[in-house]
């Protein structure tokens, strides 16, 4: 156990001491959690090979699942990328810095450890004042997968980081909740069309709406377990996202979907496990379990994505056993939102139909 310091931080305008001390620890091989517009990341210098590898070794991260690269500027980009299609740029100059993680062919200057001995790499500019500083300070590039232990729900704010790493890594940098909650979309940019391997933080329809044709993997709709060299993706062959309870996802026509959810609670109930329901503003009240939560309203696809890793946290401190979710619409953050929700039930997916 090493002592992890917290510190509380501007989230606008950060404080330029605590910054330059944050960015001492990892220039010196260390770990520091910072806070994304998407989710915490736990950030170690990209290119240092050990301090990578105590960063997998921290998450309890299984080796071939590399983590995100994060820049702070996009000349940083041509450093790690053997090449930087047109398309990529137009999506630099128009999402970054934002939620959208692209991935290319990577230089030879990447130890093998920080891309999982992958000839590709994942690399995105982060929207938020704090990691843009401490990257530029720290003057490296910042390898930061999300800062939750190997399989668990993403954090969303620096109290989930040390539920989860506290004892385990040198500093975390408070500047409270994150504004998106799911985390960034991961584009291919080795083939194309561009194909999303991961939904995120920015929506297919605004990067068709910039490039035309975008493809999503099946693995980033989720619908189902994929056998394992389907995987375009590493992080896609693990489990992910997932609460200590088990988890159902109902899907289908609303007014279905509720029947089907109040079927599944009593079914459990009887079986005498605390049963909790996700449910929406729309819903909430129509349902009778141990704990009912709303992700907001079916209208707010942003604040669903928002709120879900923090409900997901809330439901385990509340020793619920079983939680019945509610699916929403696959369209903008929904899509993210739903790959999140399947991934963490692993797959126990119930389609409701009148
Ligand atoms: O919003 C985010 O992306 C957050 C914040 C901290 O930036 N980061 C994040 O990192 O979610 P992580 O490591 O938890 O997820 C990285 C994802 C994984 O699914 C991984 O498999 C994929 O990106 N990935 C990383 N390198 C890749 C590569 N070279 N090719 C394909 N997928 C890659
Ligand atoms: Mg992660």
């Amino acid at each position: 156990m090493k002592k992890t310091l917290v510190f509380k931080v501007n989230p606008e305008n950060p404080e330029a001491e605590i910054i330059r001390e944050a960015a001492s620890i990892m220039r010196n091989g260390g770990l520091v959690a910072f806070p994304t517009e998407t989710v915490y990341g736990l950030g170690a210098d990209a290119l240092n090979a050990k301090a990578v590898l105590a960063l997998f070794r921290a998450k309890r991260r299984p080796l071939d699942n590399p983590p995100i690269v994060h820049v702070g500027k996009f000349e940083d980009v041509y450093r790690l990328a053997r090449a930087v299609p047109a398309k990529a740029e137009i999506l630099m100059k128009t999402f970054w810095p934002g939620p959208l993680t692209l991935v290319f062919k990577r230089s030879s200057i990447v130890p093998d450890v920080t891309v999982a001995g992958l000839d590709t790499i994942a690399v995105r500019m982060p929207k938020h004042n704090v990691a843009l500083a401490l990257i530029r300070e720290s003057g490296c590039p910042i390898a930061a997968p999300s800062a939750n232990l190997a399989g668990r729900p993403s954090p969303t704010t620096a109290e989930h980081v040390l539920e989860d790493l506290g004892g385990r890594i040198d500093a975390v940098l408070d500047a409270g909740p994150t504004r998106i909650g799911v985390e960034s979309t991961v584009l291919d940019m080795t083939v194309d069309p561009p194909q999303i391997l991961r939904p995120g933080g920015t929506p297919r329809e605004a990067l068709e709406a910039v490039l035309g044709r975008v493809e999503l993997h099946p693995v980033a709709i989720a619908e189902k377990k994929l056998p394992v060299e389907k995987a375009r993706s590493p992080g896609m062959k693990h489990r992910h996202y997932a609460p200590k309870a088990k988890l159902i996802v109902v899907e289908g026509e609303l007014s279905a979907a509720v029947k089907k959810v109040m079927e599944l609670v009593n079914l459990y109930r009887k079986r005498k496990v605390k049963v909790g329901v996700l449910a929406t503003d729309e819903t909430a009240n129509l349902y009778e379990a141990d704990v009912v939560k709303s992700l907001g309203s079916r209208s707010r696809l942003d604040v669903v994505a928002k709120n879900l890793f923090r409900l997901l946290r809330e439901f385990d401190a509340q020793g619920v056993d079983v939680i019945i979710a509610e699916g929403v619409p696959t369209e903008g953050l929904g899509l993210a939102v739903m790959n999140r929700l399947r991934k963490a039930s692993g797959y126990r997916i119930v389609k409701a139909s009148v």
